[in-house]
């Protein structure tokens, strides 16, 4: 294949994460977005040794496994989804195998468990984070996600069906507000504008919604006419003006949603990054937590904490987890990269101490205070990198470590000294399998054998899969 020219061919499956394998003839090129048997058209923008990386330009056959129609009207464009027309029974035999294929590549015998999946399959997410934005440049205000393959480009998701519908009357609601203000968003190039996030929580056991509406702080760029209900000359400063925000607070109270809204938040962010975080968060209504419930226990999940993003896709991971950890009486349990301490608690009843660390102290907080509403005494968290913290833990070696870390894996440093332990037992959790395969490597060279593999559905529809691989340290 030649850089620049333009061929046709079948995909033959797509390995982890979307990436479409086509061959012609002897000859491999690799065309992320399309999805196994469908016939295509692409351009190849890339030759890296030896193997050819293209763009899709085409569908130009369905594939056999598209045997149903799209759920939302943004599909196909949205960056979030990208198999809404293959079965869900075909969405976890290929995610299985893609799993599968890259644990075969470091690994010669252990025990594949296969797939689970997910125990709802729309309207699973419990955390959404829409941008504001335009769909064309200089369009009407967009909210929601970015484009597939686009950085600047906001498709409203008022149809979203990995939401529940209360996100989908939440958003719309928002959207038509800043619409009627003629509020503009922030345009990252320049750093002007107003409207950045909109975050939205809602948890399934107890039905708390959390709405939190993200702006800058250039609040003179349009005329907020709640200040004319207002004492004349009001000056924008929370004691004496209503927020910008404070009507669109009972607009939203006065939605028919399934769940309840528990609170709604304004906060201001002038970061230049593109990420959500807080410098200063108006309180327009309620409380700035909600409460959700996994497998028996409480946990508080405040505005910005990491939690699970599928509440009952993690009570099946949880329970995977469990059974790969074993018999915990009386053991010393590491769970490092804990985020809210859910394994922690769900492991302590029966444990004799459970020590999680986690680098974000909002989550190591969040983790104290739900061990104590459990009831469980036996856990500690710790704030830090585990590289460092774990230096000083070395005086406590545990029987069995749990570890669940980013999307990177491990820092190879802390994998070291991970492995300097010497436990007969590790449970990885990890949501890239790439990076997973890469950590195995390691822990195989230094004398751990993969015993058991398990992949678990969190996220129906896309391209991430979850994986679980229980290690014994070989006598
Ligand atoms: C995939 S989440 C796992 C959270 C938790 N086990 C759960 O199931 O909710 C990974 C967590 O690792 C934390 N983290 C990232 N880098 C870290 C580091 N170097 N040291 C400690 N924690 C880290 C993140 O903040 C995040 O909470």
């Amino acid at each position: 294949m030649k850089k620049g020219q333009i061929y046709e061919g079948t995909v033959k499956r797509v390995d982890f994460p979307n990436k479409g394998i086509v061959e012609i003839e002897s000859e491999k090129a690799v065309v992320k977005n399309s999805m196994p048997g469908q016939k295509i058209s692409f351009s190849v923008n890339k030759i890296r040794s030896g193997k050819a990386e293209g763009r899709l330009l085409q569908v130009l056959e369905k594939s056999p496994l598209e045997t149903r129609e799209k759920a939302c009207k943004s599909f196909g464009e949205c960056g979030g989804c990208s198999y809404q027309t293959m079965s869900y029974e075909n969405q976890l035999e290929m995610k299985k195998e893609q799993v599968k294929r890259l644990i075969d590549q470091v690994c010669q015998e252990y025990n594949y468990e296969g797939i689970l999946g997910s125990p709802i399959e729309w309207g699973y997410r419990n955390k959404m984070e829409f941008s504001f934005g335009d769909e064309i440049k200089n369009g009407p205000l967009a909210l929601g996600l970015h484009k597939k393959g686009s950085f600047h480009d906001i498709i409203t998701a008022d149809d979203c069906a990995i939401v529940d519908t209360d996100f989908n009357q939440i958003l719309s609601t928002v959207l038509d507000y800043g619409t009627e203000l003629g509020m503009d968003y922030l345009h990252k190039l320049t750093h002007k504008g107003y409207l950045r996030h909109l975050l939205v929580r809602k948890a399934v056991k107890t039905g708390e919604i959390l709405v939190n509406i993200i702006t800058t702080s250039q609040e003179e760029l349009f005329h907020n006419p709640d200040d004319d209900v207002q004492q004349e000359d009001t000056i924008i400063d929370e004691s004496n003006s209503r927020d910008v925000f404070a009507t669109l607070a009972e607009r939203l109270l006065e939605l028919p949603l399934a769940g309840s809204i528990v609170g709604i938040h304004h906060t201001y962010n002038d970061s230049h990054a593109d990420v959500v975080k807080s410098d200063r968060t108006v309180v327009l209504f309620g409380r700035d937590y909600i409460y959700e419930e996994l497998l028996g226990l409480r946990f508080k999940i405040s505005t910005f904490s990491f939690f699970q993003t599928n509440s009952l896709g993690a009570e099946v991971l949880y329970t995977k987890v469990r059974e790969y950890v074993g018999e915990t009486k009386d053991k010393l349990i590491f769970d490092l990269y804990s985020g809210t301490g859910t394994i922690a608690q769900l492991l302590a009843p029966v444990a004799g101490k459970v020590t999680g660390v986690e680098i974000v102290e909002e989550a190591v907080e969040a983790a104290k205070e739900n061990a104590a509403l459990n009831g469980l005494s036996n856990c500690e968290f710790i704030a830090g990198d585990v590289l460092k913290v774990i230096d000083s833990l070395a005086d406590n070696k545990p029987d069995i470590i749990v570890l669940d870390p980013p999307r990177d894996g491990i820092h190879p440093k802390a994998l070291e000294k991970i492995i300097g332990f010497g436990v007969e037992k590790i449970v990885y959790i990890s949501c890239k399998p790439t990076s997973l395969v890469r950590d195995l490597e390691v822990l195989q060279a230094k004398g751990y054998k993969v015993e058991k593999v398990c992949a678990v559905d969190m996220f129906p529809e896309t391209v991430h899969v979850e994986t679980v691989c229980l290690l014994y340290k070989v006598k």
